[in-house]
């Protein structure tokens, strides 16, 4: 019994680390050429394109979760960010959102 038990909990503590370690790899593909891996956008592409710091606490408050999941859904047009919809499902676009978050003040 105490053995099933470890199980469990190690399950509910590995599960989530792997889903984060997912987000992270997909920003990584997906995101990190304009957005920079660390979010600040201090790529040649993120500079030219004028992406915002991401770790800029100002920049996160001043976006709820909704925005960010519709920016990254459709894209922005007038500003080029490209729409993900075709890319990624909806639950890995939630993921992207919650990577974001986890950004801010770095
Ligand atoms: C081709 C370059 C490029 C790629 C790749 C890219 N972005 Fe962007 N992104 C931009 C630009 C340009 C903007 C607009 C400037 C800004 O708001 O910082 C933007 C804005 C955003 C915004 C704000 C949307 C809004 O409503 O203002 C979010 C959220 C975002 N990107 C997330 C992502 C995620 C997540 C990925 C990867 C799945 C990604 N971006 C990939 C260029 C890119």
């Amino acid at each position: 019994m105490k053995r099933i038990l470890a199980a469990i909990v190690a399950l509910w503590v590995v599960v989530p680390a792997l889903a984060l370690a997912d987000d992270a790899e997909s920003w990584d593909k997906k995101c990190a050429s304009c957005h920079g891996k660390d979010g600040k956008g201090k790529t040649k592409m993120g500079e030219k394109m004028q992406v915002r710091d991401y770790t800029d606490a100002k920049v996160q408050d001043a976006m709820t979760d909704d925005q960010l999941e519709k920016g990254i859904t459709e894209g922005v047009k007038e500003k080029k960010m490209p729409a993900f919809k075709d890319k990624l499902k909806a639950e890995e676009v939630k993921g992207m959102v919650k990577f974001m978050r986890g950004l801010k003040g770095k």
